[in-house]
């Protein structure tokens, strides 16, 4: 298995791309379901998740082809046509790798009238139940079935219904089943409380481009008059804020001075806040955001919160940062009850913090020391290349693949600024 190794102490500078966004392009390539058509996304991220999405498109015997990039592009372009669907199960062996399978349940159900979805088990970060999204697919009229660990979804002859819907907890992944299984509905869909993250207006705007017609887009209530038929589209994905975020965690513990091209800064105004907070100076510039770190860390507080808050997908990088700064920080998790998996190992490092249930309390440090570190997921493992980065010596963060699931080409980024890192192959 291969792992990253870090020697510590650079000072971050320059510019790098940003990648389009993951968890964008894992609603947006399930639309290819919807329509016989041939779907074009431009600027997907190569990623782990990426290619396990488009197998199990394979699976449904959507076809897909990747248009002449040259390899030391970041970003690809994919086309995917479901001219026929062969098959409407999503088995266990590729749910069970990827929990974002479960995207499929909408637009399989739209297209086909039925979907047969394994449940995705257990996850490193919680329980992470579907039962909003099945709640929603219900209230528009669909009759859901359990069985032998798989649930399947039926639509009455002549498609689903429509119906109302008021999210008792916002969902990402349950907002973007409904807006996908809503689109082709014969009546019309109403969602309160809805999720409003970036990568939800995403979808819609890629919706929209096939011939959907959504009525309050990057709102809590959505309404979808359902159309007959969806075609065709070539969209680019949006750029990955989580990913510019990570990226300017790495260039504030450094001390370092980053641009990161393409970033949207009005999709990221929740981390640039609270890096403003803890001292560091965040910049719209033309064509991206611009992070700079001169002076010393500052203590913030602060709890995670559906968009526009600031993002549980952010909490794990922000604390490697604050890990470093002057006084005593708070970080609350309000998304997930078991994010905190990076803290043991960000103090076996030197930091020192201590969690209690939701809470994690972070003493800044004025050191760190590097050390052989492992996560078990991608957030988690981002912070402890943070963390290595301003830490003396050499750390070796294990279990690589949490990260290529995730980081586009993330140690060529970080040489690109001039960090020392490397990747081996071992263990
Ligand atoms: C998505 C993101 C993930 C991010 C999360 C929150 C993707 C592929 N993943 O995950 O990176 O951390 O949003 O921003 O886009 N819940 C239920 N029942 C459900 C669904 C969710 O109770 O049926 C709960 C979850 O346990 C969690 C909260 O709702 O406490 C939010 O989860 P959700 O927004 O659905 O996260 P995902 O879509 O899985």
């Amino acid at each position: 298995m291969d792992k990253i190794i870090i020697h510590g102490g650079k000072r971050l500078s320059g510019t790098i791309p940003v990648s389009g966004a993951k968890n964008s392009a894992l609603t947006l390539i399930p639309c290819a379901l919807l329509t016989d058509e041939p779907l074009t996304l431009r600027n997907l991220p190569r990623l782990a998740d990426i290619d396990g999405f488009q197998h199990l498109m394979n699976q449904f015997g959507v076809s897909t082809s990747i248009a002449g990039s040259r390899p030391e592009d970041f970003g690809r372009v994919m086309t995917f046509e479901a001219t026929r669907i062969t098959s409407s199960v999503a088995p266990y062996e590729l749910v069970r790798k990827m929990r974002a399978s479960i995207l499929v349940l909408g637009p399989m159900l739209a297209r086909m009238g039925e979907a047969t979805v394994s449940l995705p088990g257990g996850c490193a970060i919680g329980n992470r139940p579907i039962d909003l999204h099945l709640k929603v697919l219900e209230a528009m009229g669909a009759q859901i079935e359990m069985a032998a660990g798989y649930v399947r979804a039926i639509a009455p002859d002549g498609g689903l219904p429509g119906g109302e819907f008021d999210f008792p907890v916002i969902s990402v992944g349950a907002t973007e089943n409904a807006l996908m299984a809503a689109a082709t509905a014969s009546g019309t869909v109403r969602l309160r409380n809805a999720a409003r993250e970036p990568e939800i207006v995403d979808l819609c705007n890629l919706l929209v481009a096939m011939g959907a017609e959504i009525e309050g887009i990057g709102q809590s209530d959505l309404t979808i008059h359902g159309v007959k038929r969806l075609h065709g589209a070539t969209y680019r994905v949006m750029p990955d804020r989580i990913e510019a975020g990570s990226y300017a965690c790495a260039a504030a513990i450094t001390g370092g001075e980053v641009t990161l091209a393409g970033a949207r800064p009005e999709e990221m105004s929740a981390t640039s806040h609270a890096l403003r907070n803890a001292g560091v100076q965040v910049e719209a510039v033309k064509g991206g955001l611009h992070v700079a770190a001169n002076g010393a860390l500052k203590a913030v507080n602060l709890s995670t919160a559906p968009y526009p808050g600031f993002a549980t997908d952010m909490q794990a990088q922000l604390m490697a940062l604050l890990c470093r700064a002057e006084g005593t920080s708070v970080l609350t998790e309000t998304i997930f009850e078991n994010r905190y998996m990076h803290v043991p190992e960000l103090n076996r490092m030197g930091a020192q913090i201590e969690t209690s249930g939701r809470t994690a309390i972070v003493h800044g440090v004025a050191g760190m020391h590097g050390a052989e570190v492992m996560a078990t997921d991608l957030r988690a493992s981002m912070s402890l290349v943070i963390a290595g980065l301003a830490a003396t010596g050499e750390t070796q963060v294990h279990r690589l693949y949490h990260l290529d699931r995730g980081y586009e080409r993330l140690e060529e980024k970080l040489a690109l600024l001039g960090a020392d890192v490397e990747r081996v192959g071992g263990d």
